[in-house]
């Protein structure tokens, strides 16, 4: 099958193992933006009114999609879906009372709920942007310094993408974190998102890392 991400890394980055070392010894420590503090103090005064202590996180939602989707799947759990665009956000037009979408940069709302010793019990992370050029590793998940959060957010995680390399990078860093997980190919039955409903029309291989 055709690899759709144009790239000039073959494989799994030369500096990913370091990256993660280097990550792990030094937390990321970045004050909060005031707006995402906002948003975050309005989430869990949404999630403590639902009287609902499942909390599933969908970061990187888009249009929230996948959000709505969680939510009709897991009725007694609260789903909050995050995205930074507001663009995104705003195409969503359905409604239910136990979703909330919130404009939000996700590694700061991941260091909220760490602060606030939230545990989360699923963690969904959809076709996230690849930044496929090899200088552009510290921007995806996995090379981000706020990765390690994820571990200590806790929860079941999924990552679906496009792009081979990114999988086999997040389970490699996944794996270096102590998470252990699987990774496959992937042909959802019911596309969640808007993304994989465009990938799946063109033909892409899609591919699943999902942690035990
Ligand atoms: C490729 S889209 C996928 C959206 C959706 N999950 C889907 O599959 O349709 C990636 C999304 O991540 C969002 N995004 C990128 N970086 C982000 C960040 N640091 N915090 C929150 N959202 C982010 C973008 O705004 C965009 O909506």
């Amino acid at each position: 099958m055709i690899d759709p991400i144009n790239s000039d890394q073959k494989d799994v980055h030369i500096n990913l193992d370091r990256t993660i070392e280097r990550h792990l010894h030094r937390p990321w420590i970045k004050p909060v933006p005031a707006h995402t503090r906002h948003a975050f103090d309005k989430a869990m005064t949404w999630w403590r009114e639902r009287g609902r202590p499942t909390l599933i996180l969908d970061s990187f939602c888009g249009t929230g999609m996948s959000t709505a989707f969680l939510a009709r799947h897991n009725p007694e759990a609260c789903v909050i879906g995050l995205d930074k665009s507001s663009h995104r956000l705003s195409k969503h037009t359905v409604e239910s009372p136990n979703y909330l979408l919130i404009r939000a940069e996700c590694e700061s709302f991941w260091q909220c709920l760490v602060h606030e010793n939230i545990n989360i019990e699923q963690h969904w992370m959809l076709y996230p942007n690849p930044w496929p050029k090899a200088g552009q590793l510290k921007r995806r998940i996995h090379g981000h310094p706020s990765f390690p959060l994820i571990k200590t957010l806790g929860g079941q995680i999924e990552l679906r993408t496009n792009w081979h390399i990114y999988a086999k990078e997040f389970y490699q860093a996944c794996e270096q974190l102590g998470i252990r997980g699987t990774l496959e190919p992937f042909a959802p039955a019911t596309p969640m998102t808007l993304f994989e409903t465009k990938y799946l029309a063109r033909g892409h291989g899609l591919w699943c890392y999902r942690s035990r």
